[in-house]
């Protein structure tokens, strides 16, 4: 069957919904998103079409009759994962060969990892490539009608509107608001997996944030890879900030957050909106990635050191205390002991609430893969050690200006190690535990902090 030729989705998600209601009982799919909050949102769609066309979900895959994976290509360990998971499956799909197998997500769009499926795991029915998300239907129309494997492993350059969405949560929700990357950091295969940035119309972003406020949602996560270039292929070309500043006239109670900030497109009108607008968190996620100007340079970051600590400067004279995060790579290739003091370095000037560090990973196609790297996995090993041991020393002091303070909080859930005490987080993104009640999940606390620690604050209700 052509897959170019199948019905439009609509058709597509009828026709398998009278196929599914012919079933004696419900059918259930059981679903597993790796990988960042994009991947994230495009599993929420999955569900919600998965819904639509007549499926319960079920968060146990042994008795799914359709499991889909969507997967994650950033690091090698996110694909040995899903590989791993694919092999411990192959039992379930043997015994039962009505079984439908998905994977979907950034990993299928890799030439390289089509060609494994095909081989290795030749029992996967369905692959449906990156972005796709609202070519489900067609995909399960297409097995509906005898084809043996449903394959499509094009990066699609679609922006899925109105993709019905069954959201995890009923206060937090994630807006992706562009697609794709063009920065093609050399490490860095999202490029490759998602294609070229697309953003979607401002007006329909602010009607989603709008009707999620109305519904009574707390918190707003606008996503993307690079979200402060937004805008820069629209015709109108509204920008990042000022689609902030659209987005903050809604009123109600609701924090707006967003990630991923390019550090070398953070400009003033970014952070002044930030600043300015009531409903933006008093946070920022700046990915650094390295303190050395010769790896930036090879990591193809477009910005020195002297340029990311000006931004930082920037903010802190505004606001001395404001809450900046990180992303890190340690052990790019060649990175040697004085880079990685660099690295420190800045971690140190900086002083971030929080950081996510990575040892580097070698993916194929990207412009890394071809560089020497000398430096032994034992050595990186030992640097991320310094680098985290540096960070919980910084966090432990930072989180000490939070003690005595009275702040808002949204209670997002039961803490998992003290009964009868509840967990959120602040504007800032700090992780504030304090006694409360259940009933209080998905509101705005105000919480006197009493105490600090290296990952988190403890507070009471006032
Ligand atoms: N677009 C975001 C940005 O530029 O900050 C980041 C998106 S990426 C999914 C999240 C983080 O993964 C990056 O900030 C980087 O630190 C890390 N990362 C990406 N490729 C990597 C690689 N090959 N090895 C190790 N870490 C990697
Ligand atoms: Fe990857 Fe760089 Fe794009 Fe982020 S900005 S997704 S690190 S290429
Ligand atoms: Fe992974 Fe794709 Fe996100 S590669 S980090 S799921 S954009």
């Amino acid at each position: 069957m052509e897959l170019a030729h199948l019905p439009e989705t609509e058709e597509c998600i009828r026709t398998v919904r009278h196929w599914l209601e012919e079933r004696p009982a419900q059918p259930l799919a059981y679903l597993h998103t790796f990988g960042c909050q994009l991947n994230v949102a495009d599993g929420e769609k999955l569900a919600g079409l998965l819904q639509e066309m007549g499926y319960g979900i079920t968060q146990d895959a042994s008795e799914a009759s359709l499991i889909l994976y969507n997967t994650c290509a950033v690091r090698e360990n996110a694909e040995d994962r899903v590989f791993g998971t694919l092999g411990s499956i192959k039992k379930q799909k043997l015994e039962n060969p009505a079984l439908i197998l998905c994977v979907t997500g950034c990993m299928t769009a890799q030439q390289t990892v089509a060609d494994k499926i095909r081989k290795s795991y030749p029992f996967v029915d369905i692959v449906l490539g990156s972005n796709a998300v609202s070519r489900l239907p067609q995909m399960l129309y297409a097995k509906m009608h005898g084809e043996r494997f449903a394959w499509d492993i094009s990066v699609s350059a679609d922006i899925p509107e109105n993709v019905p969405t069954a959201r995890e949560s009923a206060y937090k929700a994630a807006v992706p608001i562009m697609y794709g990357c063009n920065n093609f950091c050399t490490y860095c295969i999202v490029p490759y997996v998602r294609g070229r940035e697309r953003s979607r119309a401002p007006q329909a972003i602010v009607e989603e944030v709008r009707s999620l406020v109305s519904q009574g949602y707390k918190e707003i996560m606008l996503l993307g890879q690079n979200v402060n270039s937004y805008g820069k292929d629209l015709p109108d070309g509204m920008d990042f900030p000022a689609l902030l500043r659209e987005i903050d006239k809604i009123g109600g109670e609701y924090w707006i957050r967003f990630m991923s900030s390019h550090p070398k497109d953070a400009t003033p009108a970014l952070m002044d909106a930030i600043l300015e607008c009531d409903h933006l968190a008093k946070h920022l996620h700046l990915p650094v990635q390295s303190g050395s100007n010769d790896i930036l340079r090879r990591m193809n970051r477009r910005y020195t050191v002297e340029m990311y600590l000006e931004k930082v400067r920037y903010i802190r004279e505004k606001c001395p205390d404001f809450s900046l995060t990180t992303d890190l790579i340690v052990g790019f290739p060649d990175e040697s002991e004085a880079d990685f003091q660099a690295t420190l370095d800045i971690v140190k000037e900086v002083r971030y609430d929080n950081m996510y560090s990575f040892i580097y990973s070698k993916r194929t196609g990207t412009k890394a893969a071809l560089m020497d790297d000398p430096v032994t996995a034992q050595e990186k090993s030992e640097r991320m050690g310094r680098l985290l041991a540096l960070q919980r020393d910084i966090a432990i002091e930072n989180n000490k200006r939070f003690v005595g303070r009275t702040i808002q909080v949204l209670a997002d859930g039961e803490s998992k190690k003290r009964s009868g005490f509840l967990t959120g987080r602040s504007t800032e993104n700090m992780l504030v535990e304090f006694a409360g009640t259940p009933d209080l999940i998905g509101t705005f606390v105000t919480v006197r902090i009493t105490e600090s620690h290296s990952g988190k604050v403890d507070g009471e209700i006032v």
